[in-house]
């Protein structure tokens, strides 16, 4: 039976890299036999000017019924300054929820020729290649209580609840201890157990984990903010780093950084197995670019090979569609956000798009 995908473009820079993928999935189709059937639905602010809410049940359900979702991006200042549930962001932070998307799967990989459009020296990330599993579906993003309230004094307070329960943080443990046996063997678990109780309960429950079922695994602590430093400083050092949703979060855009450009990175978010992945660009919306044509299409088409690899049964066209975009940065084809070095020249996101097509055929 022919496979589904559900594209969700989203906001601002979203449409423009998702018809890149689009494309993309049309010489998959056309030249290599995929017979992947695409439909199209709304997220995000999209969806709050057609619907009136970020996800409707219509398009989760829609998700739901589908092999694999590819979304591009939310959010917008269309949209800032109302109430959170009305928000773009939430569309897609129901759409994991809605899915049980725990674990989120980010990989820093510096191709060989960007190694100098890296703000690190080429020595610090030629070759890099580290995967954050970022737990999605908890955290101080969801926990509760939250809000803002008026003290007695005519303040306010803004408040939220970071919490993790056993389960919660064995689920995505195991994950990155899964996922390291078939990499270098290395878990590095990031929290901060020196002042947050969750942290100390995250630390304890991977320890036990790994001492329990995971003894061949290489496991090590570090604080999330050394991690953030050690990432800039000697990031060749981690194989895989888990961490939970917020640190993830942050740490990851910090990792793009290192591979070239936010632009580059890809992820794969997973739930229990036999429900459909979500495939996204880590990056936003861009709204400083978006309607422009220049935004790097990489992510999100890099994000397409993730879900061919993991979810759509066709790792070889994985490693041809990781393969043309590599080839394509070798030629020396650049969009505006990586740096452009001698040999190199610009072009936009069709631009690039057509070169990785052609590469693809
Ligand atoms: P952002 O990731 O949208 O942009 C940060 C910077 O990186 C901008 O200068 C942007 O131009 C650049 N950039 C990002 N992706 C790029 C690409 N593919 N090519 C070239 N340049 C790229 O982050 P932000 O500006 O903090 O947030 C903008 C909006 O996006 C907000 O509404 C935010 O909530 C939302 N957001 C959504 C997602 C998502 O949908 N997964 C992720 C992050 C932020
Ligand atoms: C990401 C984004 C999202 C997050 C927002 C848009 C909800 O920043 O996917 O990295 O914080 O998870
Ligand atoms: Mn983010």
């Amino acid at each position: 039976m022919a496979k589904r995908a559900l594209l969700l473009p989203g906001d601002g820079i979203g449409p423009d890299v998702m018809e890149a993928v689009q494309r993309v999935i049309g010489a998959l189709n056309a030249a290599h036999g995929l017979g992947l059937e695409t439909q199209t639905g709304e997220i995000g602010g999209a969806s709050i000017d057609a619907h009136g809410v970020p996800l409707s049940g219509a398009v989760l359900d829609q998700a739901r019924a589908s092999d694999v979702v590819l979304m591009g991006a939310v959010g917008g200042p269309k949209w800032e300054g109302v109430a959170y549930h009305l928000r773009p962001e939430q569309g897609l932070l129901d759409l994991r929820k809605g899915l049980g998307l725990y674990a989120n799967l980010r990989p820093a990989y510096c191709f060989s020729a960007l190694a100098d459009a890296s703000s690190l020296k080429r020595e610090f990330v030629e070759g890099l290649d580290l995967i954050f599993v970022r737990e999605l579906i908890g955290g101080v993003y969801f926990g509760t209580p939250r809000g803002i309230d008026e003290l007695p004094d005519g303040q306010k307070r803004g408040f939220n609840t970071q919490s993790y329960t056993t389960s919660e943080i064995e689920r995505v443990a195991r994950t990155a201890f899964e996922l390291a046996r078939k990499r270098q063997g290395a878990v590095c678990s990031v929290d901060k157990a020196n002042v947050m109780e969750s942290g100390l309960l995250w630390r304890q429950t991977v320890t036990a984990l790994a001492a329990g079922e995971y003894p061949d695994i290489a496991l090590t602590h570090m604080y999330a903010d050394n991690c953030a430093m050690q990432l800039a400083r000697a990031p060749k050092q981690f194989d895989v780093i888990l961490t939970d949703n917020l640190f993830g979060d942050i740490l990851s855009d910090e990792a793009a950084m290192l591979t070239g450009s936010l632009g580059m990175l890809p992820s794969a978010a997973l739930g229990a197995s036999g429900s459909p992945g979500l495939y996204e660009p880590i990056h936003g919306s861009a709204p400083d670019i978006a309607g422009k044509g220049v935004a790097n299409p990489c992510a999100a088409i890099l994000s397409l090979a993730m879900a061919l690899r993991l979810q759509l049964g066709r790792p070889d066209l994985a490693d041809r569609v990781e393969g043309s975009v590599a080839a394509v940065l070798d030629a020396g084809l650049r969009t505006p956000d990586l740096h452009a070095g001698p040999g190199t020249s610009q072009t936009g996101t069709e631009g690039f798009c057509d070169a990785v097509v052609q590469a693809i055929q």
